[in-house]
């Protein structure tokens, strides 16, 4: 792969104006506008808002429908996301979103009130309650909360229903939380802020979870283990039958991460392997939009000991075709305003409800056959095996980081970094079910070009892409929110 190659060189577009990158919308002419009766505003006088709180006139950009059309095309020209090209961050798993269930999000009859009556929103609660039934059957699990607004919150919400379930037990006590090394960091966070010490586990020299570890770390102080399977390495856990077992025998109870659920569907189930609570991150198995970018859901099973602490409230039938609200039992209570965020769950809904049985055990298929091809046409290796879904390549003498930012120059994202650690440099990488074979091998080609490079080449990256190289700590720490004025070394 050369820059002179027209079939693979890339260029982001870079628009800029009087210096500046694309100005927003507030940075363009601006123009004041007097919000009267007539214009739809209120007159000032009698409003029931304090006069602190309302305004006479707004500042609106004066921008005619083209330009403001232009404004938004340019800014999505000088990003790249899911709809740009392969994106194959390992774990986070960005998924395409198939456009026809934004359609059904759209419908007309999706603008449901929240606060209106149990009566008038039957097919509401019918579409809720079948994607509790879906999702309790997939991941085989006897009750569903769809509260959750993220993977990460239906961790939370899943070790609260845990720790409620030790208390109502007498097994208050119970202060641990067990939590392989190689797990993703929002496991840790979630036990910790779920109340628990967290014991962090070692992985055996295969990858997998060290059994004898395990039973080291297992106490009577033990209230759950986390664990996500296949692991973060890919690799599916042989030994979970045992592993059940052994957190079972001191009282624990055995979490499921299900951030690689897309790895097993219609195959295997966390439930029969012998999970008691689990999370569904909806964005990686069923390709709604990721709640890092805008509401998501993150719905938590349960089984049925643990039913009647989860949030409420929840959906049943009495089997006569109608549907009602209920709150369980014990339940921890609400995470979440109403039913959680209706319109992803409706995206779930129609995925789950399109693929059918058939089509979610083919997905499962093609995510590890993907995975396994694109393993197999790059240079970097891959030192655990058999690896499913997704496989941790690693950068050896070149940085991780730096292999990142050059595979951009090459007009893909690239993988997760650096993570696990288990893998020097790593390279976690996710293709997903859905991407085709030329996909596949354009991904292949961007990543062996980069390991043919030298690390000066590698240092200066990118050097296409609209931004270049971006203090990453900083970014995260103190965004500006807005185009920074070019530099004129940039320039
Ligand atoms: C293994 C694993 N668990 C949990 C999460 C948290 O999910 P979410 O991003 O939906 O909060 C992630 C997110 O990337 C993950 O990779």
């Amino acid at each position: 792969m050369t820059d002179t190659d027209d079939n693979v060189r890339y260029d982001q577009a870079r628009y800029v104006e009087n210096g500046q990158y694309e100005p927003l919308l507030s940075e363009k002419d601006l123009t004041r506008v007097e919000i009267g009766e007539e214009n739809g505003g209120d007159d000032g006088d009698d409003s029931p808002l304090p006069d602190d709180l309302t305004r006479d006139s707004l500042e609106l950009p004066e921008l005619s429908e083209p330009e403001l059309v232009r404004h938004y095309t340019r800014l999505s020209q000088m990003i790249y996301g899911i709809d740009s090209g392969p994106y194959p961050l390992g774990s986070c798993t960005m998924k395409y979103n198939p456009k026809f269930t934004e359609d059904v999000a759209a419908l007309p009859d999706g603008a449901v009130h929240p606060d209106r009556s149990e009566e008038s929103v039957q097919g509401t609660l019918e579409l809720l309650y079948r994607l509790q039934d879906y999702l309790g059957r997939i991941g085989g699990m006897d009750a569903v909360t769809l509260q959750p607004p993220a993977g990460a919150a239906g961790e939370f919400v899943g070790i609260r229903v845990a720790a409620a379930y030790h208390e109502h037990n007498g097994e208050g006590h119970r202060d641990e939380v067990i939590v392989p090394e190689s797990a993703h960091g929002t496991n840790f966070a979630s036990a910790a802020l779920g109340g628990y010490e967290v014991v962090s586990l070692p992985s055996d020299d295969e990858g997998r979870v060290d059994l004898e570890a395990l039973e080291a770390a297992l106490s009577e102080n033990t209230a759950a283990l986390m664990l996500t399977n296949p692991n973060t390495l890919g690799l599916f856990e042989r030994d979970i039958e045992e592993i059940a077992e052994m957190v079972h025998d001191v009282g624990g109870l055995l979490y499921y991460d299900g951030a690689n659920l897309n790895a097993l569907l219609g195959r295997a189930r966390p439930g029969d392997m012998g999970f008691d609570v689990m999370h569904y991150n909806v964005h990686k198995t069923f390709a709604t939009p990721h709640g890092g970018g805008g509401p998501g859901a993150g719905p938590v099973g349960v089984v049925d000991e643990l039913a009647p602490f989860l949030p409420s409230p929840r959906v049943r039938t009495d089997g006569d075709a109608s549907y009602e609200l209920f709150e369980p039992e014990h339940t921890i209570g609400k995470v979440h305003g109403f039913h959680g965020n209706w319109l992803v769950l409706v995206k779930t809904f129609a995925y789950i409800a399109r693929l059918g049985d058939e089509g979610l055990t083919d997905a499962s298929a093609k995510a590890v056959l993907n995975a396994n091809y694109l393993a197999s046409r790059i240079e970097y290796d891959v030192p655990y095996e058999p690896f499913h879904h997704e496989f941790v390549a690693s950068a050896g003498d070149q940085d991780a980081a730096d292999v990142a930012k050059r595979m951009l120059d090459y007009g893909v994202h690239p993988p997760t970094t650096k993570w696990p650690e288990i893998v020097p440099e790593a390279l976690m990488t996710e293709p997903t079910e859905v991407e085709s074979k030329d996909t596949l091998d354009r991904l292949a080609a961007a990543f062996n070009a980069v390991a043919g490079e030298d690390d000066a080449t590698l240092e200066d990256a990118p050097e296409r892409t609209t931004a270049r190289r971006i203090d990453q700590t900083s970014a995260a720490r103190s965004p500006r929110l807005s185009w920074q004025t070019l530099s004129e070394e940039e320039e």
